[in-house]
């Protein structure tokens, strides 16, 4: 590896105080005052680290990639498959060909769709699916069965037995709810599956900030995830595939970089992972992804995990406590994810309230209309919390929730 390696910090760490001072945005001041970042779920903040990332390759070393014999072309295409080699050791994926870079989750559930299922094929998702779990499926006109979603916001296992068959050809499933926060038993999924012979795709989209993936001990066979949810760049992600997977699977779009040889008549495509690149890719994220897994190297992963139990049960227990407010998915396993409805006010007042005083949440319906229709509402506010948050921010949020509530009801 070059100057652009991303290794792993001698020591990790394991504290919010220091964590909270490599993300620049959090002393930011919004409406007034001090910036409580809870909308996590939609996009985490970025470490200096990714930040320096992108000044660092457009002063040092743009060219594109893949291409050019010049010295700043072969620097950026080093740099870049560095990242791809240390996205595939952060998930500990067997080969990097198996990383195949995209613009993100989305793009990469898109590329399953369109190249290993076809029309007709029995596609088996969840009624807590995102819409990009959803609607690439419609697009390739599979035959679509989902499985129900229980009043706790768990996935009802006896559903997904009784729908799982030797016809199905994919179950594609989240491994976490990005509205309920529910973990999924994707390891009971992934082994009912394969007893089968069934594949399985994870969408793990809201599972990597919060879990660390090792797609070998999963045994799935796709895993698709966005860097900009851990801590990287947006318009950058990732499928994870296996390789003889992914080796029988036509092209997903055409272009540059994706050949070996093209005529008129006939084109040869080039072997993984390019076969799915197609075009100048997304050069300066991609490096800053790699730099946003050196940082999450550098991180006390237990200790990460239990500073987010904290701040969830923490959030929970103190929210429970509002007359009115119910919680939106109470699963047993939950990630750092907390939706809720209030008796009378509207998600989006609240939310335009709580942006008054500093404080980001989502709301709506977080691009999963079936699960609302589900739970018969139209939406719901939501805070989700990252390794950077801190008990004290948790405070500051309820004590405003129950101020907007007061000033809206
Ligand atoms: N899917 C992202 C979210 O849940 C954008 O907010």
């Amino acid at each position: 590896m070059n100057e652009n390696c991303f290794d792993t910090p001698a020591t990790l760490k394991n504290s919010v105080h220091d964590i909270r001072k490599d993300f620049p945005i959090l002393n930011t001041q919004v409406n007034g005052k001090n910036l409580v970042y809870f909308d996590n779920g939609a996009s985490s903040q970025k470490p200096q680290a990714v930040i320096d990332s992108i000044s660092n390759y457009y002063s040092t070393m743009h060219a594109n990639i893949h291409r050019g014999v010049h010295t700043l072309s072969q620097r950026a295409t080093q740099a870049y498959e560095d990242a791809r080699v240390a996205v595939q050791t952060y998930f500990n994926a067997a080969h990097s060909e198996e990383i195949i870079i995209t613009r993100g989750t989305t793009e990469a559930i898109n590329l399953v769709a369109h190249s290993f299922v076809k029309k007709g094929d029995e596609v088996l998702i969840s009624g807590m699916e995102h819409h990009s779990n959803i609607v690439p499926w419609q697009l390739a006109e599979v035959n679509l069965k989902v499985v129900k979603v229980k009043d706790n916001g768990e996935l009802d296992m006896d559903d997904f037995k009784s729908k799982l068959s030797a016809n199905t050809k994919l179950v594609a499933i989240t491994h976490v709810s990005n509205t309920l926060g529910t973990i999924n038993p994707v390891e009971e999924i992934i082994a009912l599956a394969h007893q089968l012979g069934v594949k399985v795709l994870l969408d793990g989209a809201q599972a990597v900030p919060h879990i660390k993936v090792d797609v070998q001990k999963l045994d799935c066979d796709f895993y698709a995830f966005s860097a900009h949810k851990m801590y990287g760049p947006t318009g950058i992600g990732a499928l994870y595939g296996k390789k003889d997977l992914l080796n029988a699977m036509p092209p997903y779009q055409g272009g540059g970089d994706m050949i070996k040889q093209v005529t008129f008549e006939k084109t040869t495509y080039n072997d993984l992972p390019h076969k799915f690149e197609a075009g100048t890719p997304a050069i300066s994220e991609g490096i800053a992804f790699g730099a946003a897994i050196s940082y999450l190297n550098g991180i006390d992963w237990t200790w990460a995990a239990q500073h987010e139990h904290e701040l969830l049960a923490y959030a929970t227990e103190e929210i429970k406590k509002i007359e009115g407010v119910k919680i939106i998915g109470e699963a047993v396993h939950k990630a750092g994810v907390l939706s809720f409805v209030i008796e009378g006010v509207h998600h989006y007042d609240l939310g335009t309230l709580l942006d008054q005083m500093g404080i980001a949440i989502r709301t709506g319906h977080h691009c999963t209309e079936p699960l609302m229709q589900r739970f018969g509402i139209t939406g719901t506010a939501r805070a989700s919390f990252a390794i950077y948050n801190t008990k004290e921010e948790v405070q500051i949020f309820i004590d405003a929730l129950k101020r907007a509530i007061k000033m809206l009801k």
